[in-house]
């Protein structure tokens, strides 16, 4: 079964065919700047036009970073603010003709790692935490996702998190590998009082080989911890996924 899966970021939106049997991509990744400004309209023509490359019209599974409820945006931390309450599925479904199934970037990518990944058969308590511009969060227990959790608006130090551990404040405010990791210890320890899980998956930028080598052994933590290693993909393929799932309940 092949689904097109499209993840949507601040800077690109990428798109591939997945084999969601598979968990693999089955075409090349195929990129487009994201819209500036990167409103719902503007976004939509971007993920027609990525539908029309790949020539679709199965079912596309997309990510939105923001959380989803029913299909409809409910935050936009990080991302233009016209897209609260824009009814994404509908809208999406409207530019490509085809059934569209929209997820939490973070919740899709914890999807991907617990079916093709590090989280592959547990049935504990499963965090997964992506970090890039935000701070993303997906949960799972007993291999079940909590949709819509946000750890990455936890508070610390009298904000959301990611204003103070993201990747992106560790380059803005040009810390070294050293000074970041102290402070994503700090989230990662409050996060483990607050939820105990028994294994963290790290994903997002931050989860890149080159980038673990420089702070990993800085970090400790009760939970296993563990990289994600389908980084690049892991939006995609766990979009795809949930779209799949989401087909055959239709059915
Ligand atoms: C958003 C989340 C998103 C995360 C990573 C946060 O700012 O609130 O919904 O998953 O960034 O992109």
């Amino acid at each position: 079964m092949k689904v097109l899966g499209i993840d949507i970021g601040g800077t690109g939106i990428k798109g591939a065919v997945v084999d969601v049997k598979r968990g693999e991509l089955v075409t090349e990744r195929h990129r487009i700047p994201t819209p500036k400004p990167a409103t719902p309209s503007a976004v939509a023509k971007t993920v027609g036009k990525l539908a029309r490359h790949f020539d679709w019209d199965g079912p596309i599974g997309c990510t939105l970073p923001a959380r989803i409820q029913k299909g409809v945006a409910k935050t936009a931390a990080n991302i233009d603010p016209t897209w609260i309450d824009t009814p994404v599925r509908a809208l999406f479904q409207e530019v490509t003709k085809c059934p569209v199934a929209v997820l939490n970037d973070a919740d899709a990518a914890g999807v991907a790692s617990m079916e093709f990944g590090a989280g592959r058969g547990r049935k504990d308590l499963v965090i997964m935490i992506t970090v890039g511009t935000g701070i993303g969060s997906a949960m799972f227990y007993r291999g079940r996702l909590i949709r819509g959790s946000e750890l990455g608006h936890l508070q610390l130090h009298g904000d959301s998190a990611e204003k103070y551990a993201s990747d992106a404040v560790r380059k803005s405010l040009d810390l070294t590998w050293a000074e970041w990791a102290g402070r994503f210890q700090e989230y990662l320890s409050h996060v483990e009082f607050l939820f105990a899980p028994d294994l963290i998956i790290l994903g997002g930028g931050i989860s890149r080989p080159a980038k673990t080598a420089r702070y990993w052994s800085l970090l400790s933590t009760q939970a296993e911890l563990v990289p994600a290693i389908l980084e690049n993909e892991a939006g995609i393929i766990g979009a795809a996924v949930t779209a799949r799932k989401k087909a055959r309940k239709r059915k």
